[in-house]
């Protein structure tokens, strides 16, 4: 989940915020104000919180490849290039600043904060009457932005995080760039936040991915098949039908044998049309490809349309459009749906005689909005299109991003967003050697009842013979299948053991590994569980990873060295990139199953200890995202204590996770 200013005291503080407000310019006149329009509502809540500062950073355009650009043609022209000349216009922020002022009015004072730079700006800020709203120069004209060595991001995202106690994130258009004011800022601030306008993209956009509500209907459209593959395969899972539209459905015309006549095809991603229609036949999902078209001679606005009554286009022709058929067939799928997302326009709409067919599916959309259906359009040309078409607001959302929107549909992490991400509460359920297929499946049936308004994250791990029973009943549910343990190697001669193969074979998505009784019983070492550890993220599962003490250990002062080499051992050559899958389960083996629990304090501070560990093989961002879960005889009246304190992010409840009497309440503390 992410955290957002309204979770946060504002009163007092001093903002940073990261807006995107690379609107395009012309001549230092602002030409479309959508980005800085939709930054307004988290301007205004945060003046009205009583903030006492409020900064705004912003890059505008790509100013050093620009000039770069231009200075490259004036010299092919043989002209002068006068640099400073150059960037006056076109990426100073001061005329952006002053746009944000007519629109806020009387509602704040906007001031520029100068033209040399982001740095040093302290005095300044902080020399500002409370309320006042300072707009930094764009970015971008430090070369430290865009960096990428980490180092060189820090230096400008310690300078930027020294104006702000808080950090707000509300670039969603710029979420997908790991940069110094847009990621890195946050290791040098205590919080970071999501805008209003960032938690609503990512409201709209993120559950397409996870849970949206079905039948999911995607229409993606735009010229290349390469661009949007990914997004393809990630929408295969949820979305009952595909609507391919735009250039790209030649390609996968082609794909099937059919004639595409001149229209522009990728002959090298045939293969990947051909691999995404197949993936869909065995997922399931309908594939709605244009069955006639508009077609004409050349590829200009000034061309005829021509129509085309047929799925295959004759020789001498472009395909510029969807037909009136294709239309027909839209109508029908759109029909079905409770969610649509639409991502590329379905013809050459720039072009008047081609437009036709994006602006009838922009109607079609808007019409099903008014039904109760969720419409959400992401990617820039078929916000361009919409808004062209004057639809914008009759959809439930039109994304500001266009890149970030496309990312976030690919199911891709995106630096901005994480970096607002507050840690999960996990509560999971280990069920042990208890409970006959037939028993867990009834507790698994009872959960998905009790849990079903639960607000934090839950897992059951039932024994192996009772896994394919219990994925069944929670299948669709908010409750995640486990297991709890797993082989070290792949397959093989391994009696008795259960290999990630199997249980990936079985819909697990969580292993727990390094469980005190798998340590002690069965004798696992430091060197096993970290093998355990990368086999299990290698096939892609999420890992809780066990440590802690034993009572001999706690009495003899080796707490700290204890549950040091066990973290760091069981993660040993596990790369940041991987991290976000893996959870510490910390459970001082004197209390599982014993009736003896930790006091809040005392695993609090062993919580904080794991954190600073991870801190120092992962960094601080890395440190302050990691869940770590308590384990050892949780039970009903001890849960929300411990759940209360700072680094303790949720349960691995081993007894009282075996009745729905006594697992609910705690799920739910
Ligand atoms: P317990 O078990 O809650 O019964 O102490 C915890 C665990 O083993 O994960």
């Amino acid at each position: 989940m992410i955290k957002t200013v309204k979770s946060v005291d504002l009163k007092d503080k001093r903002i940073i915020m990261r807006v995107d407000f690379n609107v395009p310019m012309k001549d230092g006149v602002v030409q479309d104000d959508t980005r800085i329009v939709a930054a307004i509502p988290t301007i205004k809540y945060i003046l009205a919180q009583g903030a006492k500062t409020l900064t705004l950073m912003s890059h505008l355009g790509d100013p050093a490849k620009d000039a770069e650009k231009a200075k490259a043609k004036a010299e092919k022209d043989g002209k002068p290039f006068d640099y400073d000349k150059y960037i006056a216009g076109k990426h100073r922020m001061a005329p952006v600043a002053a746009y944000l002022q007519k629109k806020l009015g009387k509602h704040a004072t906007v001031v520029f904060a100068g033209e040399d730079g982001c740095k040093g700006k302290k005095a300044f800020i902080d020399g500002q009457p409370p309320g006042t709203v300072i707009m930094l120069e764009n970015t971008r004209f430090h070369k430290e932005e865009t960096s990428k060595d980490p180092k060189e991001l820090d230096k400008l995202a310690k300078a930027l995080a020294e104006y702000g106690d808080i950090f707000v994130n509300d670039a969603f258009g710029t979420a997908h760039r790991d940069q110094a004011s847009t990621a890195s800022i946050a290791k040098f601030v205590p919080v970071s936040v999501a805008g209003l306008l960032m938690e609503k993209e990512v409201n709209y956009l993120e559950p397409i991915v996870t849970s949206p509500k079905k039948p999911l209907v995607a229409i993606i459209g735009g010229a290349k098949v390469s661009s949007k593959i990914a997004v393809l395969e990630s929408l295969l899972k949820n979305a009952s039908a595909l609507v391919i539209g735009g250039a790209m459905a030649y390609t996968f015309l082609k794909a099937q044998g059919k004639k595409t006549g001149k229209s522009m095809v990728e002959d090298d991603q045939i293969e990947t049309a051909n691999k995404i229609l197949a993936a869909a036949e065995k997922a399931g999902v309908e594939i709605v490809l244009p069955v006639d078209h508009v077609g004409a001679e050349k590829f200009d606005a000034a061309s005829k349309p021509v129509k085309i009554d047929n799925v295959n286009i004759p020789d001498n022709l472009i395909g510029m459009d969807i037909g009136s058929k294709t239309l027909e067939k839209y109508k029908k799928v759109l029909a079905t749906a409770k969610t649509i997302v639409w991502n590329g326009p379905v013809g050459v709409f720039e072009f008047d005689a081609f437009a036709k067919g994006t602006e009838e599916v922009a109607k079609l959309v808007a019409e099903t909005t008014s039904k109760g259906v969720i419409t959400v359009v992401g990617g820039g040309d078929s916000v361009a299109a919409v808004n062209k078409f004057g639809l914008a607001s009759k959809m439930s959302h039109v994304s500001t991003g266009g890149g970030a929107s496309l990312e976030l549909l690919e199911g891709k992490k995106l630096p901005g967003i994480e970096v607002t991400r507050a840690r999960d509460c996990y509560i999971a359920g280990n069920w042990k050697m208890h409970m006959t297929r037939s028993e867990s499946a009834a507790l698994a049936k009872d959960l998905v009842k009790s849990l079903k308004s639960g607000k934090h994250k839950y897992m059951v791990a039932p024994s192996f013979t009772a896994i394919e029973a219990v994925g069944e009943v929670i299948a669709g549910s908010n409750i995640i299948l486990g297991a709890q343990n797993c082989a070290a190697e792949e397959e093989g001669a391994h009696t008795g053991e259960v290999s990630v193969l199997q249980l990936k074979d079985l819909g697990v998505r969580t292993i727990i590994i390094g469980h005190s009784e798998r340590r002690h019983a069965y004798k696992e070492d430091d060197e096993l569980i970290n093998k355990k550890v990368k086999l299990a993220l290698k096939h892609g599962f999420d890992v809780i990873l066990c440590v802690g003490e034993t009572l001999e250990e706690r009495e003899k002062g080796k707490l700290w060295a204890v549950c040091k080499r066990q973290t760091e051992k069981g993660l040993a050559d596990v790369c940041e990139c991987e991290l976000s899958k893996v959870s510490i389960a910390y459970e001082p083996v004197w209390a599982i199953g014993t009736g003896k629990t930790a006091s809040p304090e005392n695993a609090q501070a062993a919580h904080k200890f794991i954190r600073g560990v991870i801190a120092k093989l992962y960094g601080e961002l890395a440190a302050k995202h990691i869940v770590i879960q308590y384990g050892g005889s949780v039970k009903p009246d001890n849960a929300a204590q411990l759940m209360a304190m700072e680094d303790i992010d949720g349960a691995l409840v081993g007894g009282a996770s075996l009745k729905a009497a006594t697992f609910t309440p705690i799920a739910k503390f």
